[in-house]
């Protein structure tokens, strides 16, 4: 008594996908091609493929009219296959389903000044799907892709230019899906853009790494405007949707209570949780102008963006958890897994892409978060890639169940905590494309895609052992687990 001991009655139980990752139909309707479908398959389970693209990467792509070597042109053929995909999701009670629309599908070189009226059927016809099952759509704006043209036009986010153009397909979708689209995120996993490429549309590889760390900053701060007028417009045109921001959420433990060691673990969770501080508290925290001047960045921009990022905050909070890392005082880069920079943590499993496995993270960084920015949460991503074994129609997947149960354990551990949470959208309901390495032998579904990493197979689904597990859960909205 006295704090709340279970899932909220209207909680958003669902799955999420990506476009680029599940759509395939590359080339159809009028779609453009984009960056997602220029990288090519990673050749090391650990090493991530988006680290090779340069501009002459981009040339041979682009002249490549196959799907060979470039496994997102293909997906899972949810472009053909929606109907049957989202009968599954209703089949489990989905609540939501979170994915995106492709921005090349209907602005397919970027800077048209008129959509593509096949592309925006397409996605009518998707969300016409969900209405008959009464599931909601949550839809990504951006997730880790845009139309290449505006690579080779203006080097991506990087130009100011884009923010227009960008804005210019928000204010589309926002008008011809009112009152259709109760939630929107603007760019997936927006921290990742220092990573490059895949985020920003930015080909920077020929420069050096203060450079680069100079371009990304920059590209990042005009999509930090794009959102915000991607807010305003929204409220505007259909106030009754709600908007938010995405992290990659990758929580830092010290790697001892030695203080210094503390102190750069606190460092480093601050300088993840910059991308929501700006998007949320919508100002540029001041312990960025430190590491802006250290690292000799220098933002460039324009008189209205302060007030622009001031007065449209995301309405909540939404991010990906996958997992923590650790971190010492003037600890070089190490590697971990094929993602994360830090070090291990001695404490945790890992899968089988170096991943380590941290439910108890998930409840600490629900805390976190809920304690500094008081706004509602939504964890919009968590899921087990891993190697699954397909026998007699099936796979017997307790290794996910098990991963999942953990996360959702802990999730209802931050409600009891008080935390404001919105949902679940747990990663990759369907098997889909790896995103950091396009394999398609990462498997997260509860849903087995009869296709390999060359893409052979029937593309037939099949059900696993989680599909039914995850339907229990939501039907006793998280009591059963
Ligand atoms: C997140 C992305 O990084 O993690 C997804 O938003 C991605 O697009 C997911 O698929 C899992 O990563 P991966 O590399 O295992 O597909």
């Amino acid at each position: 008594e006295g704090y709340p001991q279970q899932f909220p009655k209207n909680f958003l139980w669902g799955g999420a996908t990506a476009a680029n990752q599940v759509e395939g139909a590359w080339n159809v309707d009028g779609k453009g091609l984009t960056t997602a479908e220029v990288v090519k398959k990673a050749d090391d389970r650990k090493k991530i493929s988006m680290d090779a693209v340069t501009k002459e990467s981009i040339e041979t792509a682009i002249a490549d009219p196959t799907d060979k070597n470039y496994p997102k042109r293909r997906g899972v053929d949810f472009y053909h296959h929606y109907k049957e995909d989202i009968q599954l999701f209703a089949e489990m009670g989905f609540k939501i389903y979170r994915f995106s629309i492709a921005w090349a599908r209907v602005f397919p070189n970027g800077d048209e000044t008129e959509p593509n009226q096949a592309g925006l059927q397409f996605y009518d016809d998707v969300i016409s799907e969900l209405e008959q099952y009464h599931i909601l759509p949550l839809v990504t704006l951006s997730h880790y892709e845009m139309p290449i043209g505006l690579t080779k036009k203006q080097n991506g986010w990087l130009s100011r230019d884009t923010i227009a153009d960008f804005n210019r397909f928000t204010e589309t979708i926002f008008k011809h899906f009112k009152g259709r689209v109760p939630y929107y995120l603007t760019f997936n996993e927006i921290n990742t853009g220092v990573w490059g490429f895949h985020e920003t549309g930015v080909v920077d590889s020929d420069q050096s790494h203060q450079e680069q760390l100079q371009t990304r900053y920059q590209a990042l701060h005009h999509q930090f405007v794009a959102s915000a007028i991607a807010t305003k417009q929204l409220h505007e045109i259909d106030p009754d949707a709600k908007i938010g921001s995405m992290l990659a959420r990758m929580q830092t433990y010290p790697a001892t209570p030695n203080p210094a060691d503390v102190q750069a673990a606190q460092m480093e969770d601050d300088k993840n949780l910059f991308f929501t501080d700006v998007q949320a508290r919508g100002e540029y925290p001041e312990y960025m102008n430190r590491y802006f001047a250290e690292n000799n960045i220098k933002l460039k921009m324009a008189p209205d963006d302060q007030e622009l990022l001031k007065k449209y905050p995301v309405d909540f909070i939404s991010f990906s958890y996958y997992m923590t890392t650790v971190t010492k005082a003037n600890q070089g880069a190490e590697v971990n897994g094929n993602m994360a920079t830090g070090g291990r943590n001695p404490y945790l499993e890992e899968s089988d892409w170096g991943w380590q496995i941290d439910p108890v993270g998930l409840r600490i960084s629900l805390d976190e978060m809920w304690d500094r920015y008081r706004k509602p949460l939504f964890v919009v991503e968590n899921g087990l890639g891993a190697v699954d074994k397909f026998e007699d129609g099936t796979v017997h997947d307790a290794y996910r169940i098990d991963y999942l149960r953990k996360h959702i354990e802990q999730m209802k551990q931050a409600i009891e905590d008080g935390v404001d949470l919105m949902g679940y959208t747990m990663w990759g309901p369907i098997d889909l494309i790896s995103f950091s390495t396009s394999e398609m032998s990462k498997r997260y579904g509860f849903i087995y895609v009869d296709q390999d990493d060359d893409g052979n197979g029937t593309l037939k689904r099949y059900k696993k052992d989680s599909f039914n597990w995850y339907k229990q859960v939501i039907a006793s909205n998280g009591a059963d687990l």
